[in-house]
C-alpha cells in the first residue's frame, strides 16, 4: 500500500468523501443482482482491511473458505470476483469464456503497457485477436522454440561455469541469483538477440516493472481519484521505468535496423527480428505500429523472465527438503546422461520424474497465484450468483493447488502424485491450471517448460546440492514475497559440490 505523509491525510479524507458517493451509487446499481457472498464492506475501503496482514492469495484462501468458492470483495473502488473451486474457475475460464475474456487495465498497467498494446493486457477485441495470433504462430510455436535450443545450451553451460567457481572455493551458491541470471541471459538473447548491449538495465527496470504492476496500491484501488494521481508518486516512478524500457528498446531497433542487411546469416531470428519483419509487412487492417512492438516485447520478457525464475528456485527449494525426491530425480537424470559431458535438450523428453517434480512445484508454487486478472465484459450468472459487468476476476489457483477437497496431503511435495492421474496443465483439468485456461491462456508454455526443464536437469546432474552448516530441511524458509509473481522471500543459499559425468 503507499504510504502517505501526515500533511497528506486532510487531503486523502475528502477524497474519501468523494469515494462514498461513488460506493454509494454503485451499490444502488447492484441491488437488483444476486452478487457472491463476501465480507460486509466498510465505507471507502470497501473490503480492503481483509488483505491486511496476509499476501492476497492467502488472505482469499481464507476468505473463501468463510464465505464460499464465489466470493466478492470491493477492494477500493473494484468490485473483485474470486473464484476458488474447480465448478467456479470452469464456469469463469471455459463455459463463459468469452465473457471473461478481457483484462482491467489500472492506471498503472496503462502506462507500463503502453495503454495495453501489448498482448498480456489487452482489451478482448479484434486487436488482443490479431496480436494473440502473431504470438501463437509466430513468436512461441514449437518451431520456434526449438530454434531457440542452440541459446539455452550454451546458457545453461554459462550457468554450469558460474557456479562451478565460487562452489569450489567453498562459497555458498545463491540459487535466487543464479536462477534470476540463467532466465535473464536465455530471456534477452531469444527476446532482443545475442548483440543486446547494456541487457543489465533493461533487467533492472523490467524487474521494476513486476513491482509496480502488483495492483493492489491506492492508485490503482481508486483509479478515479484525480487527487489520488496527483500526490502518488507511482504513476510518475511507471512513466520514468517505462520510458527507460521504451528508450533502450528504440537503440535495440535502430541497432536491429542497421543489421538487417547481414541478416540471412543462418542464426535463428530473434523475437524482436520476426516482430519488425511483421511490422514492416504487415498489411493487415490492423497494423502492428512500433509501439506495439515494444508492448509486445515486454511482455515476452515480463512473461518469460519472471515465471522461469520463481520456479526454478522453488523447485530447487522442495527438491533440498525432500532428500528422497531430490536422490530419485537426480539418478534418473543421471543415469541418461551418464558420461555426457555436457546436458543436451533432446536427451530431456526421456526424463519422466523431472517432468513430475516440475508439475508439482508448479502445483504449490504457481509463479502467478491469482493468473492475471480477467475482467467481466457483460453481466452473467456463475454458480447461481450474478457477475457484474466491469467486475475484477481472480481465479485463485494457489488455493485450488492446495485444496484437500481435489488433493491428497496437499501441502506435501509429491511428485508421483503426477505418475498415476492424467490431471495436466494443458487448461481443462481444473484443479490445476498454472497456465490458465480458455482464450487468454499463456502461449508461452512451451517456451516456459523448454527452458525450465533443461536449467533444472542441469542443475541437478552436474552438481550435489547441500545445506549450510547446521541448516535442517525442515529449517528452509519457505515464505512467500508480495507482488504480483510469487516469489520466494529469501534467498535459497546451498553449498554446490561437482558431480563427474563419468560417474552415476
Ligand atoms: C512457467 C512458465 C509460465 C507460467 C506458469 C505462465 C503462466 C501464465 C498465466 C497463468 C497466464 C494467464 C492465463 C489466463 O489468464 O488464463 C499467462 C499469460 C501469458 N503468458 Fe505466461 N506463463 C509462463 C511462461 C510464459 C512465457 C515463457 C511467455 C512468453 C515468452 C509467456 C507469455 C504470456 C503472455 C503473453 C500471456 C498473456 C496472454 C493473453 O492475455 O492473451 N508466459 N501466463
Amino acid at each position: 500500500m503507499d504510504f502517505l505523509p501526515p500533511y497528506y491525510t486532510l487531503i486523502f479524507f475528502s477524497i474519501i468523501i468523494l469515494l462514498s458517493t461513488f460506493l454509494l451509487k454503485h451499490r444502488t446499481a447492484s441491488k437488483n443482482l444476486r452478487l457472491p457472498p463476501g465480507p460486509w464492506p466498510l465505507p471507502i475501503i470497501g473490503n480492503l482491511h481483509c488483505l491486511i496482514g496476509s499476501l492476497p492469495h492467502r488472505a482469499l484462501r481464507d476468505l473463501s473458505q468463510q464465505y464460499g468458492p464465489l466470493l466478492l470483495l470491493q477492494l477500493g473502488e473494484i468490485p473483485t470476483i474470486i473464484a476458488s473451486s474447480i465448478e467456479a474457475s470452469r464456469e469463469i475460464l471455459t463455459t463463459h469464456d468469452v465473457k471473461f475474456a478481457s483484462r482491467p487495465i489500472g492506471p498503472t498497467i496503462r502506462i507500463l503497457t503502453a495503454g495495453g498494446k501489448g498482448v498480456g493486457f489487452s482489451s478482448y477485441g479484434e486487436y488482443w485477436r490479431h496480436v494473440r495470433k502473431i504470438c501463437v504462430a509466430e513468436l512461441l510455436s514449437n518451431k520456434r522454440v526449438q530454434s531457440f535450443r542452440p541459446i539455452r545450451e550454451e546458457e545453461v553451460n554459462n550457468l554450469v561455469r558460474n557456479i562451478y567457481t565460487p562452489a569450489s572455493s567453498g562459497q555458498l551458491i545463491n540459487i535466487h541469483e543464479v536462477s534470476i541470471m540463467v532466465a535473464n541471459d536465455i530471456t534477452i538473447k531469444t527476446v532482443v538477440g545475442s548483440k543486446c548491449e547494456d541487457p543489465d538495465v533493461f533487467v533492472k527496470e523490467l524487474d521494476n516493472i513486476m513491482k509496480l504492476a502488483s495492483g493492489f496500491n491506492l492508485v490503482d484501488l481508486y483509479p478515479s481519484s484525480w487527487l489520488l494521481r496527483l500526490i502518488s508518486t507511482r504513476l510518475d516512478e511507471a512513466k520514468r521505468c517505462h520510458e527507460r524500457v521504451y528508450q533502450f528498446l528504440d537503440r535495440i531497433i535502430g541497432q536491429q535496423r542497421e543489421r538487417k542487411s547481414t541478416k540471412g546469416d543462418g542464426v535463428s531470428e530473434d523475437l524482436l527480428s520476426v516482430l519488425l519483419r511483421i511490422h514492416d509487412e504487415d498489411t493487415k487492417q490492423i497494423p502492428v505500429d512500433i509501439d506495439s512492438v515494444k508492448a509486445i516485447i515486454g511482455d515476452m520478457f515480463a512473461g518469460g523472465s519472471e515465471t522461469f525464475s520463481t520456479t526454478l528456485e522453488w523447485a530447487m527449494t522442495e527438491l533440498i527438503r525432500n532428500h528422497r525426491v531430490m536422490r530419485k530425480a537426480q539418478s534418473e537424470v543421471r543415469e541418461l546422461l551418464r558420461g555426457c559431458t555436457t546436458v543436451r535438450e533432446s536427451d530431456i523428453v526421456k526424463l519422466n520424474y523431472l517432468h513430475l517434480v516440475i508439475k508439482e512445484t508448479l502445483r504449490l508454487h504457481p509463479p502467478l497465484p491469482l493468473l492475471v486478472p480477467r475482467q467481466c465484459r457483460e453481466t452473467c450468472r456463475i454458480l447461481d450468483y450474478d457477475i457484474p459487468k466491469g467486475a475484477t476476476v481472480l481465479v485463485n489457483m494457489w488455493a485450488i493447488g492446495r485444496d484437500p477437497k481435489y488433493w491428497e496431503d496437499p501441502e506435501e511435495f509429491k511428485p508421483e502424485r503426477f505418475a498415476t492421474s492424467n490431471v495436466d496443465f494443458r487448461g481443462t483439468d481444473f484443479q490445476y491450471l498454472p497456465f490458465g485456461s480458455g482464450r487468454r491462456m499463456c502461449p508461452g508454455m512451451s517456451f516456459g517448460l523448454a527452458n525450465l526443464e533443461l536449467a533444472l536437469t542441469t542443475l541437478l546432474y552436474h552438481f550435489d546440492w547441500k545445506l549450510p552448516g547446521d541448516v535442517k530441511p525442515e529449517d528452509v524458509d519457505m515464505s512467500e514475497a508480495p507482488g504480483i509473481t510469487l516469489r520466494k522471500k529469501s534467498p535459497l543459499l546451498l553449498h554446490a559440490v561437482r558431480h563427474e559425468p563419468d560417474s552415476a
